[in-house]
């Protein structure tokens, strides 16, 4: 009997290919999950990541309630054509305090994982509150209603006490801080060295230019230090791994 003939058992028998299909598909996920739980952690350690400053959390927050991922993607493949449209590809790090992640597949309009200091603040407004103001044949809606909208600190520091909980490094002294470093983030002429010292990197600006601060202000915080916190001149892969 040859090899095919024993195989014409299998596939005829629907019990016995179930079993089989079971075994085979049971060998493969041990293989693939088991060297999991043996590794300390799946994601390398890289310098200059950090969690959200509080207003960049907020406006992440605004970002994920308005379903800017249905249209743009938060990752660069590996592939020569992304990186040089997007920047180096993104790394597992870079979204290590992403909780929901924005990875994505749908885009209907650009990657977004490196658009942190691509365009001015005030480009950033002018397009929010009109794509087609900028990009002309920009089929991106409106979003100018969150110049009007003020946003208060009330929930920070729960919101930040919460991705706590879930793994995302939030000192006592960030979560205590994190009303003044909300405001302060929007004030140019304000005491943000605190800020700027337990967020490396944070953008202080009055972000849509009106006094109030707005959702507006908290969204373009968040767009501008997307894949900024990661210095590529000098980044170089684990090859231990
Ligand atoms: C219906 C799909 C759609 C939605 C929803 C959407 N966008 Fe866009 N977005 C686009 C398209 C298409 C472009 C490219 C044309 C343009 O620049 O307007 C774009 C461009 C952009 C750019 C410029 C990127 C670059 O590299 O040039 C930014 C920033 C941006 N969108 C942010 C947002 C944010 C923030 C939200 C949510 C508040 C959002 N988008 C929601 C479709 C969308």
């Amino acid at each position: 009997m040859g090899i095919l003939d024993k195989h014409k058992v299998l596939e005829k028998n629907a019990t016995l290919l179930l079993v089989g299909a079971l075994g085979v598909v049971t060998i493969g996920g041990i293989v693939e999950i088991a060297p999991l739980f043996y590794l300390e952690n799946t994601i390398e350690d890289v310098e200059g990541m950090r969690p959200y400053s509080p207003l960049e959390l907020a406006g992440r927050e605004i970002y994920v309630r308005e379903g800017c991922y249905v249209c743009h993607s938060q990752m660069i493949r590996p592939m020569r054509d992304e990186v040089e449209r997007y920047g180096h590809y993104s790394l597992a790090a870079e979204s290590q305090y992403d909780h929901p992640f924005q990875w994505g597949s749908k885009r209907t309009g650009p990657d977004l994982a490196r658009v942190g200091g691509r365009y001015s603040n005030e480009w950033h407004v002018d397009h929010l509150v009109s794509p087609q103001s900028v990009v002309p044949e920009s089929v991106m809606p409106k979003y100018s209603f969150l110049l009007n909208r003020d946003l208060e600190p009330t929930y920070i520091a729960d919101l930040m006490s919460t991705h706590a909980v879930v793994g995302v490094p939030y000192t006592e002294e960030m979560i205590a801080s994190a009303t003044a470093d909300f405001e302060v983030q929007v004030n140019p002429d304000g005491d943000w060295d605190g800020l700027v010292e337990r967020y490396p990197g944070a953008v202080v600006a009055n972000f849509d230019g009106q006094p109030e601060l707005t959702e507006m202000d908290a969204l373009i915080a968040y767009l501008q230090m997307l894949g900024t916190l990661v210095d590529f001149s000098t980044f170089e892969p684990d090859a231990s791994r």
